[in-house]
């Protein structure tokens, strides 16, 4: 099947950087002539600084909600409206740790898609589900929420990353093969639930992607790039990683 994915590489900083990152990566890539697409997601409050870049910006989550009474919040709109034309969403800290369900980040995903930001959402197993090898069903549960909820047209605006959490920051990346049958499985699935639809999405693969594994990786034809975490924070590994893209 002929496809034309131009495959891309998002930067996920998480709780790190500081304005001198941002400069570092405003002026550093511009010199790159990088032909994937690149996305970095900085800490939300970082976006505007970013004044002079060739790259796509992204916010790390956004609420459900429109606006309101929601303390702490940030909506689609504000994102978009201080740069971002991405979000990542349903990332697996955040399911663990603000007990995100697969329906309150379907709604995130919808939400955004609406208000004109692309979703980036995040599937993946824990150990244990790789370890009883039902990473198939865990995984369809977690799509299953999203193709419930958004129209076959929403879903064609998505990027969706499979970032196993037993890689995720642990050193511990899957084997290109092990990232290549999962990536198949969801575009299968993809397939499945609309005719060519997973043809078109971009997967990603996140877990301790590296300079030195990306090229393995990002080679698997099912692999589109990657949702890059640790290796984000250093510009010129952050480079590195995008040419093995290319
Ligand atoms: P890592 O993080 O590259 O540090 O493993 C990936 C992620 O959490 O998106």
């Amino acid at each position: 099947m002929e496809h034309n994915r131009v495959p891309m590489v998002a930067g996920n900083w998480k709780m790190n950087g500081d304005q001198d990152l941002v400069n570092q990566f405003s002026k550093e890539l511009k010199t790159q002539a990088l032909s994937c697409a690149v996305v970095i997601c900085p800490p939300s409050v970082y976006l505007p600084l970013f004044s002079d870049h060739d790259f796509s910006l992204g916010a790390q989550n956004v609420s459900h909600l429109q606006n309101g009474a929601h303390t702490g919040e940030l909506s689609v709109s504000m994102l978009k409206e201080v740069g971002a034309d991405y979000v990542i969403v349903g990332h697996s800290e955040r399911r663990e740790s603000q007990q995100e369900s697969s329906k309150l980040v379907a709604q995130k995903a919808k939400n955004a898609v609406e208000g004109g930001l692309t979703p980036i959402v995040c599937v993946g197993e824990p150990l244990n589900i790789r370890e009883q090898e039902t990473v198939e069903p865990y995984i369809a549960e977690q799509l299953k929420a999203l193709t419930e909820l958004l129209s076959v047209d929403a879903m064609k605006q998505c990027v969706i990353a499979y970032e196993p959490i037993w890689a995720i920051g642990t050193g511990k990346t899957a084997t290109p093969q092990q990232a290549q049958e999962v990536h198949a499985f969801i575009r299968r699935t993809l397939n499945a639930h609309a005719e060519e639809l997973g043809e078109g999405i971009r997967l990603l693969y996140g877990g301790s992607v590296k300079a030195d594994n990306a090229k393995q990786l990002f080679s698997q034809p099912d692999v589109d790039g990657g949702l890059i975490g640790g290796a984000s924070l250093k510009v010129e590994d952050f480079i590195a990683i995008c040419r093995a893209a290319n």
